[in-house]
């Protein structure tokens, strides 16, 4: 199917109460605007993006993540409004959907449904007992008569239950026929692209078609933003539990759109996968934090926390450990231990208290630690350093030379012992 979208993203999105851009707030790690715009692009070669608000900054969002998006500025401050987002935009098929920039949960799927409709122009419309702040779609047989703006609507139409979701798909001449007509004169002084409909409908029937209230919503505030995410996540945590994934509790758990499973995975409470994980045949306890990482035939947790750039293989990773740029192969680190910028080898195990010191204040530098290496409970590893294979460094040490193999490293201030000291202070009790 030949079809055009233009997504609208120009709005100032005062209701979110942000100093970023609507469009820009995340939702499951992701940009509103590329939630739709993934939508768009499974439907169309020609999408454009229309932007005014912060629009170096949503450009650079949307290029970072998808080639060939066309962009049209809005003249926000002459035409304001959804009708004004659509000034100078062309078409280049004969059908024209329109989607907004804030309504990351629609998919594909209905949205192909609303476009396969025999219709020169649909308008897709939810019937709600909560009408919030939606356009009231004034409806006779199905057919949409017009639609008013909450702020504009006398008291029979505030109680209106049929919505406008936003999303329109119509003959591309019909924009072009009737956007120059559509006035301001309303309570917000915007152009309003709802207009178009009481505009068009003297020549072309407009079909409402019913979807469903909360894939089309649209989100306004950061209330909208939690009801939207937490929308988002419960579907793709099913899809993943149908797919194999075990969930404890899985209402507790985040998972970023981009982390992939593979394998036999299993998530505890609390857990939280953020940016592009790969997580295989591994276990992630209760209440740990994984960014861009990735685990295989591993264990970590609870309470475990990889930062971003850590690779796990054949892993154990106990309780407070925190791992950043963390290369580790068959290694165990079963508590209290940050370990950055490091890379260790197989069979070596990492004694509670191990701090890699990778920073100097200026610079991070490197810890290397070869194959069965045995490093006792509260030692520090000052980076750059390299231990090498059957190593081991004695609990308590700070190491501040590279380590042959073979040797024990030990480095300790000297202890002593003084008999009988508590007696003679104290006398026996
Ligand atoms: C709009 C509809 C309303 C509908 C609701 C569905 C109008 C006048 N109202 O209201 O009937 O029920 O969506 O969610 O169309 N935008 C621009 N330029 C602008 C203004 C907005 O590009 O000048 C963009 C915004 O960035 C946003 C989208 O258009 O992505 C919708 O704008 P928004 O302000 O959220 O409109 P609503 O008040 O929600
Ligand atoms: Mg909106």
């Amino acid at each position: 199917m030949k079809v055009s979208i233009v997504i609208l993203a120009a709005g100032l999105g005062t209701r979110m109460k942000s100093s970023k851009a609507k469009v820009l707030q995340k939702l499951c790690g992701k940009s509103m605007i590329l939630h739709i715009l993934k939508q768009a692009f499974t439907l169309s070669d020609d999408v454009t993006v229309v932007l005014s608000h912060q629009k170096d900054l949503v450009k650079e969002c949307i290029e970072a993540e998808f080639e060939n998006v066309k962009i049209l500025e809005q003249d926000l401050k002459n035409y304001p409004g959804t009708a004004g987002a659509l000034k100078g935009y062309k078409a280049k098929y004969e059908k024209t959907l329109v989607l907004c920039g804030d309504m990351p949960l629609v998919s594909f799927t209905s949205l192909k449904n609303i476009l396969e409709k025999e219709a020169d122009f649909c308008v897709a419309v939810f019937k709600t007992d909560d009408a919030k702040s939606y356009g009231r779609v004034v409806l006779v047989n199905d057919e949409v008569q017009k639609i008013v703006e909450l702020k504009d609507a006398n008291k029979q139409e505030k109680d209106i239950k049929i919505c406008n979701s936003g999303v329109y798909a119509f003959k591309s001449e019909i924009l072009a026929k009737f956007l120059p007509l559509i006035s301001n004169e309303n309570a917000q002084k915007e152009y309003y692209l709802t207009d178009l409909v009481f505009l068009a409908k003297k020549e072309y029937k407009i079909k409402a078609v019913f979807v469903d209230e909360l894939e089309f919503m649209g989100v306004n505030d950061k209330f909208e933003l939690s009801v939207a995410e937490n929308l988002m996540q419960e579907r793709f945590k099913k899809e993943l539990m149908k797919n194999g994934v075990i969930m404890h509790n899985p209402a507790s758990i985040f998972i970023s759109l981009d982390t992939i499973f593979e394998g036999e995975c299993e998530l505890y409470e609390n857990v939280r996968i953020e940016g592009k994980s790969f997580i295989k045949d591994s276990i992630i306890k209760s209440s740990c934090v994984v960014e861009d990482s990735s685990l295989e035939n591993s264990d970590i947790g609870p309470l475990a926390h990889l930062r971003p750039k850590c690779e796990l293989k054949n892993t154990h990773i106990g309780n407070f450990v925190e791992c950043k740029n963390a290369k580790l192969n068959g290694v165990k680190a079963g508590h209290l231990s940050y370990l950055g910028d490091c890379e260790i080898d197989e069979g070596t195990n990492i004694g509670c208290g191990t701090i890699t010191c990778n920073y100097d204040g200026l610079k991070k530098h490197k810890t290397k630690i070869g194959k069965n290496v045995f490093i006792g409970s509260d030692t520090q590893l000052i980076a750059p350093v390299e231990i090498n294979d059957d190593v081991i460094i004695a609990a308590g040490s700070t190491v501040t030379s590279d380590v042959k193999s073979g040797a024990l490293y030990i480095n300790r201030a000297p202890s002593k012992q003084i008999d009988d000291y508590f007696y003679k202070k104290f006398g026996k009790k």
